[in-house]
């Protein structure tokens, strides 16, 4: 159930769980309404797994588009997929390999039997070679849909606080070799911006205070530098929500 919103974009749910339905369902929607390749780049980390759960499970599962849509992500661990850290290896158990999706439709990051780097440079090709052209066209975004997460030091995919990777502005993957417990690969701002809309899962109150940062625009957190060429989301359950005089956010 939806508490309110200050704006078409933005949305407080009473709790995870009605945030988590109602991403599914609107994913669901924009999916069906499109026409041709759909893409959704996926958050990692564990507050879209309910999400993807409710994507294998009805009404979703029978609706969904599955054969024309691909499937990315934001960021990775350094891990096998089968690692217990591995966000290719969660959005595979739950919702992946539940439902009919053809196998040349995942783009999993590549972070086994290469070095990091090579991953991030290999996972920069597969973006292009999708995308079919050397530079990001903002009439033409590379992701219909871009989920988002926000740690509560502000990061995003693997943006971390103080990083080079913040300040990279002509590759769409960059390697993050420090910061977290292992190496990470993340899809720059370049990449990550190039969404008709992204949308941030927030949910828990020790994100309220960097959710309300992030969604005025504040630059000083990685999350509140992204900025889509579409639309951008703030879907966050009561307790990450902002307070109720919080206004709209900041247009900058
Ligand atoms: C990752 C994510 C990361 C995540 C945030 C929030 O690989 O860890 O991409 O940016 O979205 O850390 O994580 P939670 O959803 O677990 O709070």
């Amino acid at each position: 159930m939806m508490i309110m919103a200050f704006d078409p974009d933005d949305c407080i749910f009473e709790n995870a769980e009605a945030l988590s339905r109602a991403a599914a369902d609107w994913l669901c929607e924009k999916a069906v309404a499109s026409s041709g390749r759909f893409s959704i780049c996926c958050s990692g980390g564990s507050t879209p797994r309910r999400l993807y759960e409710l994507l294998a499970q009805s009404p979703a599962v029978t609706a969904f588009p599955w054969s024309r849509v691909h499937w990315f992500w934001g960021d990775e661990r350094f891990v096998p997929y089968d690692h217990p850290e591995s966000n290719y290896g969660m959005t595979r158990t739950v919702l992946l390999s539940k439902v009919p999706i053809p196998a040349g439709n995942v783009h999993p990051v590549p972070t086994e039997g290469l070095t990091l780097q090579q991953g991030a440079d290999a996972y920069e090709k597969t973006l292009r070679d999708y995308y079919g052209a050397e530079n990001l066209d903002a009439v033409r975004p590379l992701f219909d849909v871009t989920l988002l997460g926000i740690g509560d030091d502000g990061h995003t995919a693997s943006l971390l606080p103080g990083q080079p990777a913040l300040e990279e502005t002509r590759r769409w993957v960059t390697a993050v070799p420090s910061g977290r417990s292992e190496p990470r690969i993340t899809l720059t701002y370049c990449a990550l911006d190039s969404s008709c809309d992204a949308v941030f899962l927030a949910v828990g109150g020790r994100k309220r205070c960097v959710v309300r940062r992030a969604r005025r625009g504040d630059r000083t957190l990685p999350a509140g530098r992204v900025k889509p060429v579409g639309r951008l989301h703030w879907f966050v359950d009561r307790d990450a929500g902002w307070a109720i005089d919080a206004g709209p956010r900041s247009q900058a």
